[in-house]
C-alpha cells in the first residue's frame, strides 16, 4: 500500500463543489454545427479520508458542457444521486429500483438512448437517469425490463438502434448479454456460462456476433479481507479465451482459448470475409485490477483476427501507451477507418508497477489513427495538460466518417482549469478550431459522449 494515495492527488484530485456557469469564453471558433451536450462520467469521492480508496469506487460526478449556434451555454458539474451520495449531501434519494442492494453512484461512462441519459457502471448496479441538465432522475430498469444489472461499456448499432451490453455480477454463474431496443426496453436477455467469476468490462461488437473477453481477472471475496481495494484479481488459473456469440441469440457462445492477457477497452470490431476484426488496447502481461498499480507497460494498441475455426492471431498497430480508444460511434459494429486514444502520463505512472512511464516528453496527446493506411498523428498538448478521453463528434448526421469533430476535456494548466477542447478530425495536429474554457478542474475520469441535439 503506497503511504500516500495517488488517485486522490494532482489530476486525479476531487473536486469539491458543484458549479453552474453560463455564458462560457471560447478561443476560437465554436462550430455551428456543433448543438448538443458534451458528458463526461468519472469518480469524484466526497471526501479524501480513505487512504485506501480505489480509483473505480468513487462517486460519479458528471461534468457537461452545452453547445449551440457557436455558443458555449452552460457548464455543469453533478454528483449522480446515489442513496449514499444523497445522504451524504443531506438530500433525499429520489428512489427507484436497486438490484441486489448494489446501489452506486454510477461512475464510469454516460450515454443517451432512446430519449435516456444514463450514467451507467459495471459489477451489478442499475445506471442513473439524469435530467438534460445533469439532475439526478432514479435508477433505470428500462421500466422494469431489465432483470439483474447492467454494464459500464453498452454499443449501440446506429443503423438498427438497438442498444448491446453485457452485465456480470459476482454472485452469477454467468454473465448476460442484454439487448435493448431503440424505443428503451430490454428485448432479449441470453446468460452466458462462465466460471470463477471474470470482470468483462468491455466487449465488442460486429454485425454477427457478441465478442466477449472472459480474461484472468476474477472475483476474490479473500481480497477485500486482504485488505486489497477492489474483490476482482489475477487469477493465473483462469484460461483466457475470447467468446464469440451470435448477435441474433440463434446459437451458444464459441470459445477460442488465448494467451493470459488483459484488455479494458475495444476500440471497434467488425465481420471480415467469416472472421472478426478487434481492435483494442492490450495489456500484455498481468494486471490486478484490486490494487491498480500492478500494470506492466505499455499499454498497446493492437489487432486480434479471431477465425471462428479457433484461432485468434495478434497483430500490433501501435506500440505506445494509450488507453480509452473510440471510433465514430455511428461505425460502431461495422468497419472502421480511423480510431482516437488517449495518451495519459498520468494515469500510466499511476497504474504501473514501477510508476515509469516509457517518454517523459510524451504523455499528453490524442492520437488519431488512420488504420488504412497505417498511419498515425499525434496532437500534443504539452506539459501538465492532462487530456482524457477523446470523441468525435460528427459535422452532419450523415457526414462521412472523419468529416467532424475531436473533442476532449484537457487541463489547461496556466489557468488551473480545464477546457474543452474541439480539434478537426481532417487537420488534426493544427491548433484547435476551438477551446471552450471552464470555470473549474475536472479531474481525470472515464468516458463520455457527445449527445446531439438530432
Ligand atoms: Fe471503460
Amino acid at each position: 500500500m503506497p503511504a500516500h494515495n495517488r488517485f486522490l492527488e494532482g489530476p486525479f484530485a476531487p473536486v469539491t463543489e458543484e458549479i453552474t456557469a453560463f455564458g462560457l469564453p471560447v478561443t476560437g471558433s465554436l462550430p455551428a454545427e456543433l448543438s448538443g451536450r458534451y458528458l463526461r462520467n468519472g469518480p469524484n469521492p466526497l471526501g479524501l479520508d480513505d487512504p485506501n480508496y480505489h480509483w473505480f469506487l468513487g462517486a460519479g460526478m458528471v461534468h457537461g458542457v452545452r453547445l449551440r449556434d457557436g455558443r458555449a451555454e452552460w457548464y455543469r458539474n453533478r454528483w449522480v444521486r446515489s442513496r449514499a451520495v444523497a445522504a451524504q449531501r443531506d438530500e433525499k434519494w429520489q428512489g427507484g429500483p436497486v438490484h441486489e442492494n448494489t446501489d452506486f453512484a454510477a461512475n464510469t461512462h454516460i450515454i443517451s438512448h432512446a430519449g435516456r441519459t444514463l450514467a451507467t457502471v459495471e459489477a451489478g448496479p442499475l445506471p442513473y437517469e439524469l435530467s438534460d441538465e445533469l439532475d439526478t432522475i432514479g435508477p433505470c430498469d428500462f421500466g422494469g425490463s431489465l432483470p439483474g444489472g447492467f454494464a459500464a461499456h453498452t454499443k449501440l448499432d446506429h443503423r438498427t438502434g438497438e442498444l448491446h451490453a453485457i452485465a456480470y455480477f459476482w454472485a452469477w454463474d454467468h454473465v448476460q448479454h442484454v439487448v435493448v431496443d431503440a424505443a428503451g426496453k430490454v428485448i432479449r436477455t441470453t446468460g452466458i456460462p462462465v466460471t470463477d467469476g471474470p470482470m468483462m468490462h468491455d466487449f465488442a461488437l460486429t454485425q454477427s456476433y457478441v465478442v466477449l473477453l472472459d480474461l484472468p481477472v476474477t472475483f476474490s471475496l479473500n481480497a477485500v479481507t486482504e485488505g486489497k481495494e477492489l474483490p476482482y484479481v489475477w487469477n493465473p488459473s483462469h484460461q483466457a479465451r475470447v467468446g464469440l456469440l451470435p448477435r441474433d441469440g440463434s446459437s451458444s457462445v464459441r470459445w477460442i482459448e488465448i494467451e493470459p492477457c488483459w484488455v479494458f477497452h475495444c476500440l471497434n470490431a467488425y465481420d471480415d470475409n467469416g472472421k472478426v476484426v478487434v481492435d483494442l488496447c492490450l495489456y500484455s502481461q498481468s494486471f490486478d485490477v484490486s490494487t491498480l498499480w500492478s500494470a506492466h507497460g505499455p499499454v498497446t494498441l493492437d489487432r486480434w483476427i479471431i477465425d471462428p475455426a479457433g484461432k485468434v492471431t495478434q497483430q500490433r498497430l501501435d506500440d505506445r501507451g494509450q488507453e480509452f480508444p473510440r471510433v465514430d460511434d455511428r461505425i460502431i459494429s461495422r468497419p472502421h477507418r480511423y480510431g482516437y486514444s488517449a495518451v495519459i502520463g498520468e494515469v500510466t505512472r499511476a497504474i504501473t508497477a514501477s510508476g515509469d512511464f516509457g517518454d517523459e516528453a510524451f504523455t499528453n496527446a490524442i492520437l488519431r489513427h488512420d488504420l488504412a493506411h497505417g498511419t498515425v498523428e499525434a496532437h500534443e498538448f504539452g506539459r501538465d495538460a492532462t487530456a482524457g478521453e477523446a470523441v468525435f463528434a460528427p459535422a452532419a448526421p450523415n457526414s462521412a466518417e472523419d468529416d467532424g469533430y475531436v473533442m476532449a476535456f484537457v487541463h489547461n494548466p496556466d489557468r488551473g482549469a480545464a477546457d474543452l477542447v474541439i480539434l478537426a478530425a481532417q487537420d488534426f495536429t493544427a491548433d484547435p478550431v476551438a477551446r471552450v474554457h471552464l470555470p473549474a478542474r475536472i479531474p481525470l475520469g472515464f468516458h463520455g459522449s457527445w449527445i446531439p441535439d438530432h
